[in-house]
């Protein structure tokens, strides 16, 4: 008896370890910011059968968010079943029973595999975010932030589970982009580092892995690049028109660095330099620029005002 009970016990205890060396796989997401990127972060997880709440600030919003889904399924359909609209109006209808809403993050994690958060780019702000949901999130739950220029290690840091947090960083728009960044932190588990290449996969998408270092692979290179076609400008050893015209011909680009930096918004690529000078002040890579600073003093952001290096009207 007492052999089978001693049996007994070391069987249930490595199933338990056995369960716990086990990832997680993803059915269940909480996406909290239906902006931009949240909303397009929703539509890919519940197109690909995940069950998904979409959270944000008010109902209006969501409403909007939930629009916005609903117009992007019906261009994604039109191409994907061009021959057969009955299957594409099948589709949508499925995704859109995938995802539901909700205004109180907290009261919606309670049986979550994931949270993805994608509100605005402010450590603070996100910090309160995932210190309030670690709180109402069960233990096997997986915290992602979609930040593009913000460490990870800092908001893990904000909760008591940093082994089961790390990054996922989508591109815009995040229907058409293949590409997921993967970011590890120091204190990431290699469990929550493969359910989170799993998951980005299981979505559609092709991950890549990195450190948690400022930019990660595709902003660290880009960001640079483009302040430095600003610094050959300011110098005056080329027109912007021809370092735009010389980087699409000679270098294979869709867009020059002045028409990418328009694209992007001037205020969002200076806050992300700024984040990373104060990070490593002495790293000419991330020297700020007085032309990039004066034109977003100017309020001349880009595209969406109407005016950055060029004029849109
Ligand atoms: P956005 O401004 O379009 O959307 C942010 C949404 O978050 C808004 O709807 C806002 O109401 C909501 N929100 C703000 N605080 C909230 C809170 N405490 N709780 C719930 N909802 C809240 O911003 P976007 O462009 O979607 O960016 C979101 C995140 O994704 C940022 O961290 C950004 O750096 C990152 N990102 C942005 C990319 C882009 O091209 N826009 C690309 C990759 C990452």
């Amino acid at each position: 008896m007492a052999f089978a009970t001693r049996h007994f016990v070391r069987a249930a205890s490595s199933a338990a370890a056995t369960a716990a060396a086990k990832k997680l796989v993803v059915k269940h997401v909480t996406v909290i910011g239906g902006g931009l990127m949240g909303a397009g972060i929703a539509q890919v997880a519940a197109a690909s059968g995940h069950t998904v709440v979409l959270v944000d600030q008010s109902e209006e919003i969501l409403k909007k968010s939930t629009k916005g889904i609903e117009e992007s399924l019906k261009r994604v359909t039109k191409k994907k079943f061009a021959d057969k609209p009955e299957a594409g109006a099948e589709f949508i209808e499925k995704t859109l029973k995938n995802i539901t809403t909700s205004t109180d993050a907290g009261a919606v994690v309670h049986s979550t595999d994931l949270v993805i958060e994608a509100i605005v780019e402010n450590l603070e702000v996100k910090n309160e975010l995932f210190k309030r949901l670690d709180k109402f999130a069960p233990e096997r739950t997986i915290f992602a932030s979609n930040t593009s220029s913000l460490q990870i290690t800092q908001m893990a840091n904000s909760t008591t589970r940093q082994d089961r947090f790390g990054g996922l960083h989508f591109f815009n728009p995040v229907p058409m982009m293949k590409l997921v960044e993967v970011i590890k932190t120091p204190m990431t588990s290699q469990k929550t580092f493969e359910s989170l290449m799993d998951f980005s996969k299981a979505v559609g998408k092709s991950p890549v892995s990195c450190k948690d270092t400022p930019g990660f692979i595709v902003n660290r290179l880009l960001v640079p690049y483009m302040m430095e076609a600003v610094r050959l400008f300011e110098r005056g050893d080329a027109s912007k028109e021809d370092i735009d015209v010389a980087m699409k011909l000679g270098a294979g680009y869709p867009m020059g660095p002045f028409e990418l930096l328009d694209y992007v918004g001037l205020d969002t690529s200076k806050y992300i330099i700024d984040g990373w000078h104060s990070l490593e002040p002495n790293n000419p890579l991330f020297a700020p620029s007085p032309l990039l600073n004066k034109l977003v003093e100017e309020k001349k952001l880009g595209k969406k005002t109407g005016e950055g290096f060029y004029k849109y009207k």
